[in-house]
């Protein structure tokens, strides 16, 4: 399985999945400035792999404060947790990191700033480390749901590149393969990045996983025929109603799903999960620039001067959800905000499936 992120001699190593799959190419950050440029760039991607590289981001930020006392320390970091949060706004998972590095230092206020710098580091390698171990207890809720001989169809990617390793999305195809089920994977090519096509489909390929490329405008066409058996995404904001913003096109899927009777789950590390917005309409969704849309590579594909709308996300609203498969369960997306109750029984409201 390709590593997507490590901290690696000081720097922050990131494999360049914008060149991929023509060319495998790393990148080394040594500074914060790097890391949030890579971030903007898609360099690196997929909410979990952003909210690694945010904390790795800070670590690295750290080492160039001079302050010595806490106080200092925390003010010299608030130009990079800032710098950081302005990178890409759906997914919630920089947030996350930026709160979970803060708390991590609220609890050290004693400590001296040089061995902070020397926590931080820690903590942003605990945080990576625990990102795969996430993706394994959400492939093995999820793999419930996979019968031998299923079709999933995926969009964009949420697979190992997409995460610290394994996989949100691909974590119950990866679990499904191991368990010996012989199943396919359809991968919606994703424009207009092409995620789908230029990471899943070589990442699944790289495993020996079976995978199917399809334009996006085709699922529906295959969902019609009843050659897809299940739909499984990954998530950059999930919020406490169960409405859930993924990549552009998600929506769309799962109304498709919805009226072919095929069961949508969403693939949902809690770390994704924001219970701070009630509903959909208040996630803020990022807007990219045109040659997105007007390029493929570096080939001009529209007419010259064309207005263009490049929205990277969607909300696709709870009622087209089956299941929000966590690394603590799987459960109705109305059920979501009990997670956030402290002292519920989990138990009682968990989907199970039969396999
Ligand atoms: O624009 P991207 O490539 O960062 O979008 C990624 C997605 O939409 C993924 O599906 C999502 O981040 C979940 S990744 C486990």
């Amino acid at each position: 399985m390709v590593q997507t992120i490590e901290w690696t001699d000081g720097k922050v190593r990131m494999l360049d999945q914008t060149l991929l799959p023509r060319e495998i190419g790393y990148i080394d950050c040594a500074d914060y400035h790097m890391v949030a440029e890579c971030i903007k760039k898609l360099c690196i991607r997929g909410a979990p792999a952003i909210g690694i590289a945010a904390a790795m981001g800070i670590a690295l930020g750290a080492q160039e404060i001079r302050a010595k006392d806490f106080n200092g320390f925390m003010k010299g970091l608030e130009t990079v947790f800032n710098t950081l949060l302005s990178t890409r706004p759906t997914a919630v998972n920089i947030k996350w990191a930026v709160e979970r590095m803060k708390r991590f230092l609220m609890e050290r206020k004693n400590e001296p700033a040089e061995k902070l710098k020397t926590l931080l580091i820690e903590e942003s390698i605990r945080v990576l480390n625990e990102d795969i171990e996430i993706n394994r207890a959400i492939g093995r809720w999820g793999a419930q749901f996979i019968r031998d001989g299923d079709t999933v169809i995926t969009h964009c990617n949420a697979g190992s590149l997409a995460t610290g390793g394994y996989g949100t999305a691909t974590g119950p195809i990866r679990v499904a393969v191991e368990q010996g089920k012989k199943i396919q994977v359809i991968a919606d090519e994703t424009r207009p990045v092409l995620q789908g096509c230029r990471l899943t489909a070589w990442e699944l390929m790289q495993d020996n996983i079976p995978v199917t490329l399809i334009t996006d405008n085709t699922a529906g066409a295959l969902l019609r025929k009843g050659e897809i058996n299940l739909a499984i995404v990954g998530t950059d904001r999930t919020v406490a109603n169960g409405d859930v913003a993924n990549k552009i096109g998600t929506y769309s899927l799962a109304v498709l799903c919805k009226e072919n009777g095929v069961p949508f789950y969403v693939a949902a590390p809690l770390s994704s999960i924001d219970f701070s917005i009630p509903s959909g309409e208040l996630i803020p969704i990022e807007e990219r620039g045109p040659e997105e849309v007007t390029h493929i590579f570096d080939c001009h594909i529209a007419p010259e001067g064309v207005k263009v709308r490049n929205l990277a996300f969607d909300v696709t609203p709870a009622k087209y959800i089956t299941g929000i498969i966590t690394e603590k369960g799987v459960f109705r997306p109305e059920d979501l905000h009990k997670l956030n109750v402290r002292g519920v029984d989990l138990n009682a409201f968990m989907l199970k499936g039969n396999y």
